[in-house]
C-alpha cells in the first residue's frame, strides 16, 4: 500500500491535470459528456490606460491585452480552461463561488501545486449553480489581484427570464500615483485596520463607463466586487432596480434597491426597468465612504419597449442542500486582532506581518504544512457555523467549495439567502448553516486581501 501524503497527493493531481481531467471528476462525466476544448487563460504583463495621464505598467491579466475576459458558462454543462503562466511568478486559479471538486479550486498546497512560469494547469468541471461568480489567483493574490487578475465567469441558465439587455460590471479600485504609474500596494498600518484603499476607482478598467440600454427595457446588470478591500454601497439614481440575486443565488424575496452593502467577493444581480425617455440617464453609485462615487452611467435609447419588472418570472433556486438545523453540530468561529510575530517567510506572497487570528489561530502563509483544519466535518452531514467578529472592522467572510445559509443575527434581521461570503459587522454573531456535501480541505477567509494574507484563514475538512 503507498503512503499517502500531501506530497504524493499533490503529484498524483499534477499529472491528472496535465490530462485535462481532475481525479475527483473521473466519476461525474460519462463518454458521452467529454470534456470540451478548454478555453486557454494565459497570465500576461500588459498596459491599459485607467487614467488620463497615459497608459499604466505592469498590469496583470489573462488573454492578450485589456481586462481579464468575462467567462461565459452553462450551468449543468462540463467546462475547461488551461492556465497557462506567462509572469515570473507563481500562480493559480480560484472559481470563487462555484462548488466544484477540491482538486479544481486553485490552492496552493491545500489543493494543487504551484504553477510556474511556462508551466500550466487544466481545470475541468461542471458548474451546478447559474449566477454570477468570479475568478482570480491564489497566490501572491496582493500583487497579481491588485495589479488585475480579477475577472467575472457568468453561469446561465437557459431557464431564465428574458432581458432585453444584459451589463456586466467588474467593480474595483487600482493603486496608482499621479502619473498613472502602480505605488505601493499596502500599508501594514492599515492592514491592521480596514485595509488599504485604492486611489483610483473603475468598472471594467474605465473611470465611470456609459453604457446604452433599450429605453422602458429591462436591463440585467449584474456586479461583482472584485477589489482588494473596498465594501461598497450601491445606489441607483434615474431608475428604480430591483435585486434579484445576491452572491450567485436568486433572493428569497425580491426587493427595491435602497442601498445594499456588499464586500469584496460578493455580487449583485439588479433588474433595471430602464427609463422611457430616449437619452435618459441611470446611474449606479457607490456611497459607502466619506468619498462617494459614481461606477458607471446607463443611456436610455431607442422608443420606449414599456416593460414592466413584475412580468420577469423567478430565477430558479440553486440545487443546494438544505441544512438539517435540529441535527447539526456547531462550529464556533471567532476573528479577532493578533498579536503574534509574522511569518519569516512563505513562498506565496506573506505580506511579513500577522495582525488577525480565526479562533486566536493566525494563518501562517501559504506553506507547505499549514496549519490544522478549524473543524473536521462528516461528509453528507449538517453544520452551523456560529461566528462572532471581536474586532471593531468589517469583514467580507468566504468559504470555498460549498454554499451556506444564512440563518440568524444578533444585530439585524437577516434573509435565509444562500451565498459563499458573509459580510460580518462589528460585535455582530451570526449563524451559517450549509450540508458538507463537498469532500476536501475547504478555505475559509477574510475577502480583504490584506486580513486574509496577515492571519484571518482557516479552513474546513471534509471526509
Ligand atoms: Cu475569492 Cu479564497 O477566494
Ligand atoms: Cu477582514
Amino acid at each position: 500500500m503507498p503512503i499517502l501524503t500531501r506530497r504524493n497527493l499533490l503529484k498524483a493531481s499534477a499529472v491528472a491535470g496535465a490530462y485535462g481531467v481532475g481525479l475527483g471528476l473521473a466519476g461525474r462525466f460519462t463518454a458521452a459528456q467529454a470534456a470540451p476544448e478548454p478555453m486557454v487563460l494565459k497570465t500576461q504583463k500588459t498596459e491599459a490606460k485607467i487614467m488620463d495621464v497615459g497608459p499604466t505598467k505592469n498590469m496583470l491579466t489573462w488573454g492578450e491585452h485589456g481586462m481579464p475576459p468575462v467567462i461565459r458558462m452553462k450551468k449543468g454543462e462540463p467546462f475547461a480552461a488551461r492556465l497557462i503562466n506567462g509572469i515570473d511568478d507563481p500562480t493559480t486559479i480560484h472559481w470563487h463561488g462555484l462548488r466544484i471538486p477540491n482538486k479544481m479550486d486553485g490552492v496552493p498546497f491545500l489543493t494543487q501545486p504551484y504553477v510556474y512560469l511556462n508551466d500550466a494547469f487544466d481545470y475541468a468541471f461542471t458548474p451546478p449553480d447559474a449566477g454570477t461568480f468570479w475568478y482570480h489567483p491564489h497566490c501572491n493574490t496582493m500583487t497579481q489581484m491588485g495589479h488585475g487578475m480579477t475577472g467575472v465567469i457568468v453561469v446561465e441558465n437557459p431557464k431564465d427570464p428574458v432581458f432585453d439587455a444584459e451589463i456586466v460590471l467588474n467593480l474595483r479600485d487600482w493603486r496608482l500615483g499621479g502619473d498613472g504609474q502602480f505605488i505601493q500596494q499596502f500599508k501594514p498600518r492599515d492592514a491592521a485596520r480596514a485595509g488599504t484603499f485604492g486611489t483610483v476607482r473603475s468598472a471594467n478598467w474605465q473611470q465611470q463607463p456609459q453604457y446604452d440600454a433599450p429605453a422602458g427595457g429591462l436591463l440585467r446588470l449584474r456586479l461583482a466586487i472584485t477589489d482588494v478591500t473596498r465594501i461598497y454601497s450601491f445606489k441607483l439614481d434615474g431608475a428604480a432596480g430591483t435585486v434579484i440575486a445576491i452572491d450567485g443565488n436568486p433572493v428569497p424575496e425580491r426587493f427595491t434597491l435602497d442601498t445594499l452593502d456588499l464586500g469584496p467577493g460578493e455580487r449583485l444581480e439588479l433588474a433595471i426597468r430602464m427609463p422611457d425617455d430616449e437619452g435618459a440617464i441611470v446611474s449606479l453609485s457607490d456611497i459607502h465612504s466619506t468619498n462617494p462615487a459614481v461606477l458607471a452611467t446607463f443611456r436610455a435609447v431607442g422608443n420606449s419597449l414599456k416593460r414592466d419588472v413584475r412580468d420577469l418570472g423567478p430565477l430558479d433556486a440553486n440545487p443546494v442542500a438544505k441544512a438539517d438545523l435540529s441535527s447539526a453540530e456547531h462550529i464556533p468561529l471567532q476573528l479577532s486582532a493578533s498579536a503574534d510575530k509574522g511569518p519569516s517567510d512563505s513562498i506565496c506572497g506573506s505580506l511579513g506581518y500577522t495582525f488577525w487570528a480565526i479562533n486566536k489561530v493566525a494563518w501562517q502563509g501559504d506553506t507547505p504544512d499549514p496549519t490544522a483544519p478549524l473543524a473536521e466535518l462528516k461528509l453528507g452531514k449538517s453544520y452551523v457555523i456560529d461566528m462572532e467578529n471581536l474586532t471593531p472592522h468589517l469583514h467580507p467572510i468566504h468559504l470555498h467549495g460549498m454554499s451556506f445559509t444564512t440563518v440568524s443575527s444578533n444585530t439585524k434581521q437577516v434573509m435565509p439567502l444562500v451565498s459563499d461570503t458573509y459580510l460580518i459587522e462589528p460585535n455582530e454573531k451570526v449563524q451559517l448553516s450549509f450540508v458538507a456535501d463537498n469532500p476536501g480541505d475547504w478555505l475559509l477567509h477574510c475577502h480583504i486581501i490584506e486580513h486574509q494574507k496577515t492571519g484571518m484563514t482557516s479552513y474546513l475538512r471534509v471526509v
